[in-house]
């Protein structure tokens, strides 16, 4: 049997995604292996990942003289160390340069809490009301040196109701992010989506149903951007 994958792990905050990622990870312990969890600010999430005894590292640009390369030279000697074969980012802040994506060879994977390429960037929630869109969402992308520009893994939306306000309206895609991102570790552990050459999932991948999530759509790829507004 193929040896498990290892996953390490970059956030700025909070964790709730990595929480999840992580739960995925001690139920397929023959799959999946968390082996790290980075950090580049002190950050809640840290503790948490702690307890369940995986190896944290904080590694701030002002360890460094607040220079981030020598940040990002030591996050990548602590991913190579790690033996990480994938990176996922959850809630990660801070932009990574093409340089280090080089070093990781396209083995980075990102959440963004917009139906992209709409909402690039932050305070996407609050852009999307603003500009009167009636479907929010999410989407899972290979990370390039473009900000949130990667080719999308698989993307949901999720509807937007009158009576949303930003918090509201990120709630509920959070609640999605939270169902579709260990859907997308559960296909690379089960070899059902392969990230070589392009997206390509196999037809056997199992994915949350649309409906009982609350959502209007979730696609494997980008869905066309003229069904987004
Ligand atoms: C999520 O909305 C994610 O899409 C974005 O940052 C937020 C992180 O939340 N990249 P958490 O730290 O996973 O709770």
């Amino acid at each position: 049997m193929a040896r498990p994958l290892k996953i390490a792990f970059l956030i700025s905050g909070r964790g709730s995604n990595m929480d999840k990622l992580l739960d995925l990870c001690a139920a397929r312990p023959d799959q999946l292996e968390a082996v790290l969890v980075a950090a580049d600010r002190p950050a809640a999430g840290l503790a948490r990942a702690a307890a369940r005894n995986i190896a944290t590292r904080i590694l701030t640009p002002a360890d460094f003289g607040g220079r981030r390369p020598g940040q990002e030279q030591a996050l990548l000697e602590a991913i190579k160390a790690a033996r990480a074969d994938w990176v996922f980012l959850a809630g990660y802040m801070a932009i990574l340069s093409a340089e280090l994506l080089d070093q990781l060879a396209g083995r980075v994977i990102n959440i963004h809490p917009s139906l992209l390429p709409h909402f690039k960037g932050l305070d996407t929630h609050q852009r999307a009301l603003a500009a009167g869109h009636r479907q929010h969402g999410l989407s899972v992308h290979l990370v390039t040196a473009g900000m949130d520009e990667g080719p999308v893994i698989l993307q949901a939306a999720v509807p937007v109701d009158d009576a949303d306000t930003p918090d509201r309206l990120a709630a509920r895609v959070l609640a999605a992010e939270h169902l579709c991102y260990p859907a997308v570790l559960a296909a690379l552990a089960d070899r059902h989506l392969s990230l070589d050459q392009g997206v390509v999932w196999h037809p056997a991948a199992q994915l949350p149903d649309p409906a009982a999530a609350g959502l209007l759509w979730l696609s494997k790829g980008p869905r066309a951007a003229e069904d987004h507004g």
